[in-house]
């Protein structure tokens, strides 16, 4: 129906699952116009940018982007690997993926972690949570220093708690700040208790620190005390987030929607994909009012490229993200019946699953079977 789906493939394996997931899509009957983006490694080597410009303005004439995965490294490691004629001239990398969450304003990701019947994965079989991520502020906002300018050491200094390091040098300090809005938590609060409601959830856990990290985890924890109050019949439950991942792994049965920060909702977000098979399950979507960018949480994976080996349901999953997104429905729910069709059937495994299919193999089966669903 005249949809235009920007396709951002990226780095090492990211290309395969982008391409699996694109045959679903196909056998679902969705159309679109695709328009490929360039991102990732190669450009920020070329280029000094892993994010053109000219990417940048891909996206805006879509409706939203499909992204495969892309490699990131360390500021210097990164530096090194620019071609010559850029070394040396101050370029900085940074991760493509948080730009475009910051650029676009994509301030929810949306990370349901699901076990299916049968996956041999699974560390039990009824877990089904939904963790929402706060996407552009936090630990991720990028306000940091090394070294630390003499006057952000003023500024510092005018809190009590600097005074340990107003006499280190400015050299031997670092200082990456964790900067939360009151707009930014109930935002992300939002979008959970609103998911809540209309799934049927009966909870929403908000996972902090608030004990120790007062001032942001403190913020977060206080507006969604005050937010639940809109919502009769759900409940808020409070964990921190070291305990949090005791939990997950002791009673991952018992949580239903988690709501977090950038860095803490990240973790939880890893653990919650490994109890549910891994990475090779853990699909996302980064949504902001205006555009949305739909990713599997995995990496490049650069020791898997050109095997055709990875499991592509993450990237299918995600897929299926863009089409409730869109409001696809019907679509969508064929390619969730079908992956969970494939998956129960026991009869494709790819290699996380112990077994020998391919990545095509897994995405073939799965297009097959959504034309059937
Ligand atoms: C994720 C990833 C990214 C993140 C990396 C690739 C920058 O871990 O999407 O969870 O930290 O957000
Ligand atoms: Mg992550």
């Amino acid at each position: 129906m005249g949809y235009k789906i920007a396709t951002l493939p990226g780095d090492g394996v990211g290309v395969d699952v982008l391409k699996a997931a694109m045959g679903v899509l196909e056998a679902v009957g969705f159309e679109a116009e695709y328009k490929h983006g360039d991102i990732g490694w190669e450009f920020w080597c070329k280029e000094g940018n892993p994010l053109p410009e000219r990417t940048i303005e891909l996206l805006r004439e879509t409706d939203c982007a499909l992204f495969g995965a892309i490699t990131s490294k360390p500021k210097d490691e990164a530096a090194a690997e620019l071609c010559p004629e850029l070394q040396g001239k101050d370029y900085v990398y940074s991760s493509p993926i948080v730009g475009l969450r910051q650029l676009f304003n994509l301030h929810t990701n949306l990370r349901p972690c699901k076990a299916y019947e049968g996956n041999p994965l699974n560390l039990r079989d009824d877990i089904d949570l939904v963790v929402f991520r706060e996407n552009t502020e936090g630990l991720y906002c990028g306000v940091e220093w090394h070294p630390v300018p003499d006057e952000v050491k003023t500024a510092f200094a005018t809190h009590p708690k600097f005074k340990r390091f107003v006499d280190v040098s400015g050299d031997d300090l670092a200082i990456s700040t964790r900067i939360f809005s009151r707009a930014g938590c109930r935002a992300i609060l939002r979008d959970a208790f609103e998911y809540a409601k209309k799934h049927g959830y009966n909870t929403v856990t908000v996972v902090e620190k608030p004990n120790v990290i007062r001032e942001t985890s403190g913020l977060m924890v206080r507006e969604a005390r005050a937010m639940v109050k809109e919502y009769p019949g759900l409940e808020l439950w409070e964990t921190n987030i070291d305990a949090m991942c005791m939990w997950l792994v002791k009673n991952p049965q018992d949580y239903g929607v988690l709501v977090s920060s950038n860095m803490f909702g990240d973790i939880i977000s890893d653990l919650s994909a490994q109890i549910v098979g891994g990475l090779g399950f853990a699909c996302a979507g980064n949504i902001g009012d205006d555009y949305a960018v739909f990713e599997p949480t995995h990496g490049s994976a650069p020791k898997y490229v050109g095997q055709n080996k990875v499991n592509p349901i993450a990237m299918i999953r995600s897929a299926k993200m863009m089409l409730d997104h869109l409001g696809e429905t019907e679509k969508a729910a064929r390619i969730e019946a079908a992956v969970t069709r494939i998956i129960a059937e026991e009869r494709i495994r790819t290699y996380d699953m112990g077994g020998t299919s391919t990545t095509t193999e897994m995405a073939e089966a799965i297009a097959a079977a959504a034309k059937e669903a």
